[in-house]
C-alpha cells in the first residue's frame, strides 16, 4: 500500500463562491476581478452562459508569490440589467448551480430564454426554481416531468414576496436572492436549516434571527451593486476528497493550504473528528467575508462508523456524503445515514449509486427511501471489480480514493467527470505518493 504525504497548495478553487462571483459580477456596475477561478467544467457551464448573454468575460492564467499559477477572470458589466437575450438555447452541461442561480437573473430579464443541460441535468429537478419565480411574477414552463428545458419569460416588473424555502437548498435561496435583487421592493426568504450562506456574505445581505432557529435574509431590490473584486479560497467539497485519501492509508500526512472553512460547509471535519479521525485546522482567517485555514490529515486507523441522520447535519455535509460512506465502509465496515432523501435528486441517484458500487466492492448495504446502511463483514470480490461513475463527479472520485485503500482492482467507468469539479485530481492524488 501507498503513503500519501506532502502539502498542497493548489486545490480547486471553491465552485460554490466561484459561481456566486461570476454571477454577481454581472449584476454588477464595473470591472470584477475574481482571483482563483475554477478550470472545472462546472465554473466554466457559467462562464459560457454569461459570454453567451452578453457579458464581457476574460480569463487569463496570473503566476502567485506561493509559486502557483491561478486563474484569474475578469467580468464587465453595467449593473443590473445588463444581460442580452442569448441567440440559442443556455447550455448548463451537467451544473445544476448554473441552471438554477442563473434562472433567478433570467427571471428580471425582459426577453425569453431556455437553458438547457446534460442527460444528468435534464433529469433533475425544476419544480423547486419555477415556483418561487412564478410568484414572483415571471413565467416558466419546464417538462412535463418538471424537469430542464426551463423556459423562462423574464420581466422587468418582478414582485418582492416573503418566501420560505420548502427544501433546504442554497441553490434556491440564492436563485430568490438574485431574482429578488431585481424587485421592486424588499424581498425575505425564510430558511429553516441552515445551508451554505456564500450568496448572504457575497452580497452583505442582513439575517434575522426568528423562533424555531428559522433565519430570515433579507434583500432589497433595485439597490445598485458595486463591483469589487472577489479571492476564491480552496473548496472543501474537494479537500475531503484528499482528507479521506490522508485518513485511509497507512503511514500517510497530508497538508491542504488555504482552504474555505466556513461553517455551513465544514460540518463533515466535525463529523470525522468526533469519530476518531486525526485532522486538524491550523491558521484559521478571515478573507473577503469567507473564514479560511489549513487543514491537516493523517492515518487514523482507529476511526468508530460514522452516522448520519440529523437534517442539520445532513443539510451541512451533503455534498460530502458519497465520500464519507465510502470512507466509513472502507475503515469501519460500517455507515448509516438517515432523512437524506435530497441526495438522489444530485447529479445522479446518490443513494443507489454508492449502495451498488458499494455491493460490487463487497460491502453489505441495506437501501431505504431516504439513506442507507452498511454492516457485517465485508467479502473482498476477486480480480478486476468495476466500478460506475453514473456521470457524478463525486461518486468517481470516492471509488477512486477507495480504489487506494483497498487491495482491490476497481475499474471505474467515466472517470473523465471529475473535470467537472476538480481537474487536477490524479495529479494531485501522484504529487502526495511517497
Ligand atoms: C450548492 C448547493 C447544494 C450542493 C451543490 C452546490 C450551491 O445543492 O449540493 O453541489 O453552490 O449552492 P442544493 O442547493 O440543491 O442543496
Amino acid at each position: 500500500m501507498k503513503q500519501y504525504k506532502g502539502e498542497i497548495s493548489t486545490l480547486p478553487p471553491d465552485k460554490s463562491i466561484a459561481h456566486r462571483a461570476a454571477l454577481i459580477a454581472s449584476l454588477a456596475e464595473g470591472t470584477t476581478e475574481i482571483m482563483n477561478f475554477s478550470g472545472g467544467f462546472d465554473n466554466q457551464s457559467t462562464l459560457d452562459v454569461l459570454r453567451a448573454s452578453g457579458i464581457g468575460v476574460v480569463q487569463e492564467n496570473v503566476a502567485v508569490s506561493d509559486g502557483t499559477v491561478k486563474r484569474k477572470v475578469v467580468i464587465e458589466s453595467q449593473g443590473l440589467w445588463s444581460l442580452k437575450k442569448a441567440g440559442r438555447s443556455l447550455m448548463c452541461n451537467n451544473s445544476g448551480s448554473t441552471m438554477r442561480m442563473f434562472s433567478g437573473i433570467l427571471a428580471a430579464q425582459p426577453f425569453e430564454s431556455t437553458l438547457v443541460g446534460d442527460s444528468s441535468l435534464m433529469k433533475r429537478p425544476m419544480r423547486r426554481i419555477a415556483d418561487p419565480l412564478r410568484q414572483m411574477g415571471a413565467t416558466i414552463e419546464l417538462s412535463p416531468e418538471n424537469t430542464a428545458p426551463v423556459v423562462i419569460k423574464g420581466t422587468r416588473d418582478l414582485h418582492p414576496f416573503t418566501y420560505e424555502l420548502p427544501v433546504p437548498s442554497a441553490q434556491v435561496k440564492s436563485l430568490v436572492a438574485f431574482a429578488a435583487l431585481h424587485a421592486d421592493g424588499e424581498t425575505r426568504i425564510i430558511e429553516s436549516l441552515p445551508s451554505r450562506n456564500h450568496t448572504e456574505l457575497m452580497l452583505g445581505l442582513d439575517v434575522e434571527e426568528l423562533p424555531d432557529r428559522k433565519r430570515s435574509i433579507v434583500v432589497p431590490g433595485r439597490r445598485p451593486i458595486a463591483a469589487r473584486p472577489f479571492l476564491v479560497p480552496g473548496d472543501p467539497s474537494s479537500a475531503c476528497f484528499i482528507i479521506a485519501l490522508g485518513l485511509m492509508n497507512p503511514g500517510s500526512e497530508i497538508m491542504l493550504r488555504d482552504v474555505c472553512l466556513n461553517p455551513t460547509r465544514t460540518g463533515y471535519l466535525d463529523l470525522l473528528q468526533k469519530a476518531g479521525a486525526d485532522i486538524r485546522t491550523e491558521n484559521t482567517r478571515e478573507t473577503g467575508g469567507e473564514t479560511i485555514g489549513d487543514i491537516l490529515a493523517a492515518y487514523s486507523p482507529s476511526m468508530n462508523p460514522l452516522s448520519i441522520s440529523e437534517p442539520a447535519t445532513v443539510a451541512n455535509v451533503i455534498d460530502e456524503i458519497p465520500m464519507l460512506a465510502v470512507l466509513s465502509a472502507c475503515m469501519t465496515e460500517g455507515f448509516s445515514l438517515h432523512n437524506a432523501a435530497e441526495l438522489r435528486t444530485k447529479e445522479s441517484d446518490r443513494i443507489s449509486a454508492v449502495v451498488s458500487n458499494l455491493e460490487r466492492l463487497g460491502f453489505n448495504c441495506g437501501e431505504y427511501a431516504d439513506g442507507f446502511t452498511v454492516s457485517g463483514k465485508r467479502s473482498a470480490p476477486k480480480g478486476r471489480v468495476p466500478v460506475e461513475s453514473y456521470h457524478d463527479h463525486r461518486i468517481a472520485m470516492s471509488f477512486a480514493i477507495a480504489d487506494r485503500a483497498l487491495s482491490a482492482d476497481i475499474d471505474i467507468s467515466d472517470a473523465g467527470i471529475i473535470g467537472v469539479s476538480f481537474p487536477n485530481f490524479f495529479e494531485i492524488i501522484e504529487s502526495l505518493e511517497a
